[in-house]
C-alpha cells in the first residue's frame, strides 16, 4: 500500500539512498534537509518525480514540519534522520551537536504524534557510549565516561536521550521503532576532515594522498553496506502488528549491521585492494579520544523479527564503491 512517508536528513547519505528506495517501492516521499551535511545531488535522480517533494529547512522548527505536512496533509511513516554526524564534529561542536539531535528528535516525535504517524528513528551504536561487552544487542546497557575527559558523547548521548524520549512517546501511544546502522559505507559517504573512515580512505586514495589510520588501527569495526542499511530501515518502517514473536514491537530496537569485524588496519589493506594498487601509503595519526576498541552487534532482532539480512561482505561492498566512485563526473 502506498504511504505518505516524510524523511529527514533527506539529502544526507543514508538519508538520500532511502528516499530512492521508498520512492520505487510506490510511495510518496518528502525529504526535509536543512543542507548543513547533505547534499542536493544526492536527489537528483528524484527532483522531477512527481512523488517526491524536497523541503529545505530545520527538522527542529514547527513551521517547517508543518510545511511538510501541507504536501500530503499528513503522514503515515516519518524516518527521523537528521542530525549532526562525523566525529569531528562531536568534539569541535558538541553544543550544537546536543542541540540539533535532541531538539530535532523531539520536534519530530511530536509532528508524529499530531500526525498519527509510526516513526522510526536513526540512533546509533553509540547510544551504548563505552559499554566494553559485545556483541552490543538491542537492549545492551549503555556507559559513558565523566564527561571532563572528551565530548564525544555529545552524539551518543544525545542517541541514548533520543531512544529515552522515543520510549516515553511509545509509553503513551506511539507506534515508533528504532534502528541502529553499525558503521554505514557507500559511495555518498563524506570523506573530508569531518567525514567517516572509508570515505575519507577512498578520498586519500583518489587524490593521491596516504591513508590515514586514527590511533593505532587496532580497534575494530563492522561496516554495513549502504544498501544493507536501507533495507533495514525499509523494513522497520514496514512491519505491521502490535506483537510480534511475543515481543511487543512498539518500542523495539533493531540493531543492523555486518558482523564481519574487522580491525581499521585491516579496513586500509582492504582498501588498497580494492582500488588494487598496493603502492598505497597507510600512516598512523593521533587517534580521538573516547574511541571505542570494538563494536560489534548482535542483529537478533533485525534478523527475526524484519527478515533482514546482512547481503554483502565488505570486500564485495568495497570495490562496488570505489566503481561507483570512478563513474561519478
Ligand atoms: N552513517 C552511519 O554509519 C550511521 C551510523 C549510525 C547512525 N547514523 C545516523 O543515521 C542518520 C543519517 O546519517 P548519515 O550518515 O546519513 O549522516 P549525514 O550527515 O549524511 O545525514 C544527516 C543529514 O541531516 C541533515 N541535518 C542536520 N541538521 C539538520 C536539521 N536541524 N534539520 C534538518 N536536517 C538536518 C544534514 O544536512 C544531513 O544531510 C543520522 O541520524 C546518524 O546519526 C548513521
Amino acid at each position: 500500500m502506498t504511504k505518505r512517508i516524510l524523511v529527514t536528513g533527506a539529502a544526507g547519505f543514508i538519508g538520500s539512498s532511502l528516499c530512492e528506495r521508498l520512492v520505487e517501492d510506490g510511495h510518496r516521499v518528502v525529504g526535509l534537509d536543512n543542507l548543513f551535511r547533505g547534499q542536493l545531488k544526492h536527489l537528483s535522480a528524484l527532483e522531477h518525480l512527481e512523488e517526491f517533494h524536497f523541503i529545505e529547512g530545520d527538522a527542529r522548527e514547527d513551521s517547517v514540519l508543518d510545511t511538510c505536512e501541507a504536501i500530503y496533509g499528513g503522514f503515515d511513516l516519518v524516518h527521523h534522520l537528521a542530525a549532526i554526524n562525523g566525529t569531528r564534529w562531536f568534539h569541535e561542536a558538541a553544543r550544537d551537536v546536543i542541540n540539533v539531535n535532541i531538539n530535532t528528535t523531539l520536534a519530530t516525535l511530536a509532528a508524529a504524534e499530531r500526525w498519527n504517524a509510526r516513526y522510526v528513528f536513526a540512533s546509533s551504536p553509540e547510544a551504548f557510549g563505552e559499554e566494553e561487552l559485545m556483541p552490543l544487542s538491542e537492549s545492551s546497557a549503555s556507559s559513558f565516561p565523566s564527561a571532563h575527559q572528551h565530548q564525544r558523547h555529545s552524539y551518543g548521548g544525545s542517541k541514548y536521550l533520543g531512544e529515552v524520549a522515543l520510549q516515553h512517546a511509545v509509553a503513551s501511544g506511539l507506534d515508533a521503532r528504532i534502528v541502529r546502522p553499525f558503521n554505514a559505507y557507500g559511495s555518498r559517504l563524506l570523506g573530508d576532515d569531518y567525514g567517516q573512515v572509508i570515505g575519507m580512505m577512498f578520498q586519500a586514495v583518489a587524490s593521491n594522498q596516504s591513508i590515514q589510520i586514527h590511533g593505532d588501527g587496532s580497534q575494530t569495526r563492522c561496516f554495513t553496506h549502504i544498501d544493507d542499511v536501507v533495507d533495514g530501515f525499509v523494513r522497520a518502517g514496514a512491519l505491521d502488528g502490535d506483537v510480534v514473536e511475543n515481543k511487543p514491537l512498539h518500542g523495539c530496537s533493531f540493531n543492523i549491521g555486518s558482523t564481519e569485524e574487522v580491525s581499521i588496519t585491516e579496513l586500509a589493506n582492504s582498501i588498497k585492494n580494492a582500488v588494487d594498487d598496493p603502492d598505497v601509503r597507510v600512516i598512523n595519526t593521533e587517534g580521538y579520544h573516547g574511541d571505542s576498541k570494538r563494536r560489534v552487534p548482535d542483529c537478533t532482532s533485525a534478523e527475526h523479527l524484519l527478515g533482514w539480512k546482512c547481503s554483502t561482505s565488505l570486500e564485495t561492498g568495497l570495490k562496488r564503491v570505489w566503481r561507483e566512485l570512478n563513474l561519478q563526473p
